[in-house]
């Protein structure tokens, strides 16, 4: 067993109706000015309209709620200039994964000052971090359960890791009333993202004991709940069960990162539009063959084998309505070069129990288009 550092300090609440409890969560930390990081979709979600009001009862609060998909550092920018104005005592992040990286980044500039690009890598933030919570609205990026922010360069749009312990959550609310309403296509996107963060983080090389025990029962949950909370997201067992999942896979990807799918996913968001979740899910069963073809044991423990787990990928994918070839997003044999190129580039892709050269990504583009 190789040596490992695992380290966590989030305090997690779980539970149908538990982000009503924002109001007594924000006063248990002494805190009255509250910015508020969300999106303008989010803040017309019924129960999440609820806990801004709470939040507003004898507290001021500011909201930027300018978040859209794939942060860019600009967009930080704009979140930070609010935020000095106001000058918050917490922050609440409320949203999928772009609105928590979102206050996250905001959270860097605010307290320490300089440009996001400053924060890149892990551990650059000198100054203290304000204190923040996270409440989820999608089963999806696990975001609330790391230390980094995933935000893009303004221009080249290159997915930047702004990771610092101090920019964990102190609290986040696990509410699966909250992703009661998630759109079917939203539903699709996050969910087959989750199943990705738990099945690359449980394989990647920099994988542990305890980050393979977060991975595995992140997949088993995930993987349970999944047809039914894409049935039904109002099932508050299922959507319960998916969060719970999304979460644990992203808390396994804090101790042991990603591999080849997201790096193969990122240029396919970035040139194609392609949302993320369907972006990893097209390439995931791909990238799984590869792994298990240079190591059968890699996926062992996960109680049925690494090609019944691809089909499962594939079935879920197709069930969920996601793209199944890369043609029918619009990519070309000519696109896949530059793709191959731009995802050998891509730091996830060190994570990959197997490094992948360009040729090997290469033909990995082409095996899915
Ligand atoms: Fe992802």
């Amino acid at each position: 067993m190789l040596p490992f550092h695992y380290d966590t300090s989030i305090s997690i609440r779980f539970g149908p109706g538990v982000s009503r409890d924002i109001g007594d969560v924000i006063d248990a930390m002494a805190c009255r000015r509250i910015l508020v990081v969300t999106d303008p979709n989010v803040r017309r979600i019924e129960p999440v309209a609820r806990v801004f009001e709470t939040l507003a009862v004898d507290r001021e609060t500011e909201f930027f709620d300018a978040v859209h998909p794939n942060p860019t550092a600009r967009l930080i920018e704009q979140g930070a200039e609010v935020a000095r104005v106001f000058d918050p005592d917490v922050i609440v992040g409320v949203g999928g994964g772009s609105a928590l990286d979102c206050a996250k980044g905001i959270n860097f500039l605010l307290t320490n000052g300089g440009r996001i690009e400053d924060y890149q890598g892990f551990g650059k933030a000198s100054a203290p971090m304000l204190l923040a919570v996270g409440i989820p609205t999608t089963a999806g990026t696990g975001s609330e359960a790391q230390s980094y922010a995933l935000i893009s360069k303004s221009d080249t749009h290159e997915k930047m890791a702004c990771g610092d312990r101090k920019a964990r959550f102190e609290l986040v609310l696990l509410d699966p009333e909250l992703i009661a309403t998630t759109p079917s296509e939203v539903r699709a996107s996050t969910g087959l993202d989750a199943i990705a963060h738990a099945l690359e983080s449980y394989v990647t090389r920099t994988r542990n004991r305890i980050s393979r025990m977060l991975s595995r029962e992140a997949w088993h949950l995930l993987n349970g709940a999944f047809e039914r909370y894409h049935a039904d997201p109002s099932d508050v067992g299922a959507a319960g069960e998916m969060l719970v999942g999304a979460h644990l896979a992203g808390a396994a990807i804090e101790a042991s990162m990603l591999g080849a799918a997201h790096a193969c996913a990122n240029p396919l968001t970035a040139r194609f539009d392609i949302a993320h979740g369907a972006a990893v899910a097209l390439m995931l069963p791909h990238v799984m063959a590869h792994n298990a073809r240079n190591d059968p044991s890699l996926y062992e423990g996960l109680r049925v084998p690494a090609d019944a787990i691809e089909e499962r990928v594939v079935a879920l994918r197709s069930l969920a309505g996601l793209p199944e070839r890369l043609e029918a997003c619009g990519v070309g044999q000519k696109d896949l070069s530059v793709l191959a190129n731009e995802a050998h580039a891509q730091w996830t892709g060190a994570h990959n129990p197997f490094v992948l050269s360009v040729e090997e990504y290469e033909t990995l583009y082409a095996v899915a288009l």
